[in-house]
């Protein structure tokens, strides 16, 4: 069964309301209810220098590393696994053929309507409503999957659901685009304020300082490629896997 789809008037065609809401996960509305849960919050923070600021002036630059991977002209049928401020996903919508497919799935309504609020959504666009770690799609059904910033928000299993769904829905032959943090060289200026700020806002974040990515995918897990590429003294990471 396809992931239920968000009803929003901006929709191209209209969509059913979903057969039952998706519950929000627990580690959403305990730890980052003030980022993404909150009404305010998407008010608050889905602004542009915010989102530059929260990287440190690198979003620019993960934005289009990410995008870039996925094509100046992204061609086939591409997920967005969760949606993220800024407007990566506009850009993204932007670079689609025109006989392409954009899929963003979220857990949150509020997420995916304020997506549908930063962009046109056409019938190759569709936002549902959707869980990263039990994705209601099927196997080997996306040529490309993108995830921008989400893994180092989840705790260990989820990330590891949400990888593991990632992998099972690209095709043979197609690719993951990640994004995230990454740990830092030792001499990294900011090395001891973003242990802070992960103490204290973001407590899933350091499993991405101590473990490769890699670490979280199942067990003989293979690849045709693997291309890490970090960024700012190593506090951020692309990673770029084709099945
Ligand atoms: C991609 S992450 C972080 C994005 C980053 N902070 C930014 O805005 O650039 C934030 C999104 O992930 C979504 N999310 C978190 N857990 C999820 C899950 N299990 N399934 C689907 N979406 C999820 C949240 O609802 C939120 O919209």
């Amino acid at each position: 069964m396809p992931p239920p789809p968000v009803a929003d008037a901006t929709f191209a065609v209209p969509a059913p309301a979903p057969a039952a809401p998706l519950p929000i996960p627990r580690y959403l509305e305990q730890v980052y209810w003030w980022a993404y849960v909150h009404p305010d919050a998407v008010q608050l923070f889905d602004r542009e220098w915010l989102v530059h600021l929260i990287l440190l002036g690198n979003y620019g630059r993960l934005r289009d590393a990410a995008l870039d991977d996925l094509g100046q002209t992204v061609t086939g049928h591409t997920l967005q696994v969760a949606c993220a401020y800024g407007n990566i996903t506009p850009r993204l919508r932007q670079r689609l053929a025109p006989d392409a497919n954009l899929d963003v799935v979220d857990i949150l309504p509020i997420q995916l309507l304020n997506l549908a609020g930063k962009m046109p959504v056409d019938d190759r666009v569709a936002l549902m409503q959707g869980d990263s770690s039990s994705l209601a799609c099927p196997d080997a059904s996306y040529d490309q999957v993108l995830l921008f910033f989400l893994l180092h928000e989840q705790p260990e299993s989820v990330r590891r659901a949400t990888l593991s769904e990632a992998l099972r829905v690209v095709k043979p032959g197609g690719k993951i685009v990640i994004v995230d943090y990454h740990r830092p060289a030792p001499w990294h200026p900011l090395r001891l304020l973003m242990t802070g700020v992960f103490r204290k806002l973001e407590p899933y974040a350091m499993d991405l300082w101590d473990n490769e990515l890699a670490a979280f995918m199942p067990a003989n897990t293979t690849f045709a490629s693997i291309e890490k590429q970090t960024y700012y003294g190593g506090l951020y990471q692309k990673l770029v896997l084709i099945r």
